[in-house]
């Protein structure tokens, strides 16, 4: 199973939304809580007035303690909702009216002596709040306690309403966050984005640095990329001062040894020491023709990243070919004819389309019969106008020979392939991938076909006018 790998922004993401919620939950705590005390505070206030009140109007008449609970002490309890409210008055430990079992809470006693506490009586939550205050009974000291209690209904109302409340602003509060994080976090990756982009646009044979404006963080990363790419500037133009360098110090001497071995040969009487020679400039003529393809191929793949536009008419880069190449042809009684107009221009690299034209015809010229004729034909490509807007023009060279061996397609194109019909013929399988590597480059293509008229084999370099 394949993971996807990690994105900053999902994780980026994740993390703030969790810590969002994290603070949404704890608002709502809070908000909830702190609600809670209020309101317990507000009732327990009120108790503490009533408890007071209450306590105030003890007193000892005729040597009894006597109560007489003020209207307002209970009334005040009774406004603020529906809840039920319970009294006890005692003296020291003695019941003296009120409800005989309310609890009395037992807990320490606050600044003012007051106790308070939440307790369950008869089947519903009470806060009941307890006081005590000393009176002199027949010059004897005696405690008097009052306890008021009230249910806590109208309480829980209020808090339900809070909670409502406080769980809205919480997922309000979530949900401005998770917006902010969304859009913090693409904000965030947006400078990377943004330099992806800029260096995935660029063409193979951009080599400049890259100049974008990135965040501080990301300015270790696009000084490596330059450093990088500056090194590669630098390689890249080595290569190809050591191909022309190459090239030059394995054709000249190569030549040297031909010419003189040519020379001595025709010096020499014994056939068999004539022999032997003829092998051995053949052999060179192979070791050349290998030595300048490959070296032609790394030629062209180093200047389809860096080709150059120049206008060219395609007359003269035939004819010049065709004249290169008419001792090959002349050997093989070849006859080749162009039929190329002159008024044409295409604009692009003299070089590389000499190579590729040059290839095409010398195939032509191996794989033809001796006193075969070889057509080289430049016109416009009709119908290819259609597909793009641009023109098109095609140099086709069509000869008389056996053709393309059947079922081979494209394949001829590979780099090192070649066909059946090669065995014998000198080659390395590189002239099509040439002249399929330069189409493409110009934004052409190679058409490989048969001869229209009979037997034969039909290539055609189709290159846009300009
Ligand atoms: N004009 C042609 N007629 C017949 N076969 C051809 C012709 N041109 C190329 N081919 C076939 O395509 C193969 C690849 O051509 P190429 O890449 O130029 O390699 P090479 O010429 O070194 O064999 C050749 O081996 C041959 O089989
Ligand atoms: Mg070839």
């Amino acid at each position: 199973m394949s993971r996807r790998p990690p994105s900053i922004r999902r994780r980026l993401t994740l993390r703030l939304l969790l810590a969002s919620a994290l603070l949404a939950g704890l608002l709502f705590i809070i908000v909830i809580n702190f609600a809670r005390s209020v309101a317990q505070v507000s009732q327990d206030n009120i108790l503490e007035a009533s408890v007071t009140s209450i306590l105030e109007s003890a007193s000892v008449q005729k040597g009894r303690v006597g109560i007489d609970i003020p209207y307002a002490a209970l009334a005040m309890l009774g406004n603020v909702s529906d809840d039920r409210v319970f009294y006890r008055v005692s003296v020291d430990d003695t019941h003296l009216t009120g409800y005989p079992d309310l609890p009395v809470p037992d807990g320490p006693p606050d600044d003012h002596g007051r106790r308070f506490e939440t307790a369950d009586y008869l089947g519903d939550e009470i806060r009941i709040v307890s006081a005590s205050r000393k009176l002199a009974r027949d010059g004897h000291p005696v405690w008097v306690t009052v306890s008021v209690a009230q249910t806590r209904g109208g309480l829980q109302n209020i808090l339900q309403v809070i909670w409502r409340n406080a769980a809205f602003l919480g997922a309000g509060f979530f949900a401005i966050a998770a917006v902010l994080v969304v859009t913090g976090a693409q904000a965030t990756v947006d400078p990377l984005e943004r330099l992806a982009a800029s260096v995935s646009r660029r063409g193979p044979q951009d080599l400049r640095p890259v100049e974008a404006e990135v965040p501080v963080e990301m300015e270790p990363l696009v000084a490596s990329l330059n450093r990088f790419i500056a090194r590669l500037s630098t390689t890249l133009a080595q290569s190809e001062d050591f191909m022309a360098e190459a090239a030059h110090r394995v054709r000249t001497p190569l030549a040297t040894v031909r010419a003189q071995a040519e020379v001595a040969m025709a010096r020499m009487d014994k056939p068999e020491n004539r022999a032997s020679l003829g092998d051995m400039i053949r052999a060179l003529d192979e070791s050349s023709r290998a030595a300048s393809q490959l070296l032609d191929h790394a030629m062209v793949t180093f200047r389809t990243d860096q080709l150059e536009h120049q206008p060219l008419h395609p007359h003269e880069l035939i004819e010049e070919t065709v004249r290169r190449l008419q001792p090959v042809a002349g050997l093989k009684d070849i006859a080749i004819s162009v039929e190329a107009p002159r008024d044409v221009e295409l604009v692009g690299d003299a070089i590389l389309l000499q190579s590729a034209f040059g290839n095409l015809l010398d195939n032509a010229i191996k794989y033809s019969p001796h006193e075969s004729d070889i057509s080289v034909i430049c016109g416009p490509c009709p119908g290819e106008s259609t597909a793009e807007p641009r023109d098109f023009w095609r140099i086709q060279v069509i000869d008389q020979g056996p053709g393309f061996p059947t079922g081979t397609g494209k394949r001829l194109t590979k780099r090192f392939a070649r066909g059946s019909n090669s065995e014998g013929t000198v080659g390395s399988g590189l002239g099509l991938t040439i002249a399929e590597e330069v189409a493409r480059a110009h934004g052409g293509r190679l058409e490989i076909g048969r001869n229209p008229e009979g037997d034969g084999a039909c290539v055609s370099l189709i290159l846009p006018v300009s």
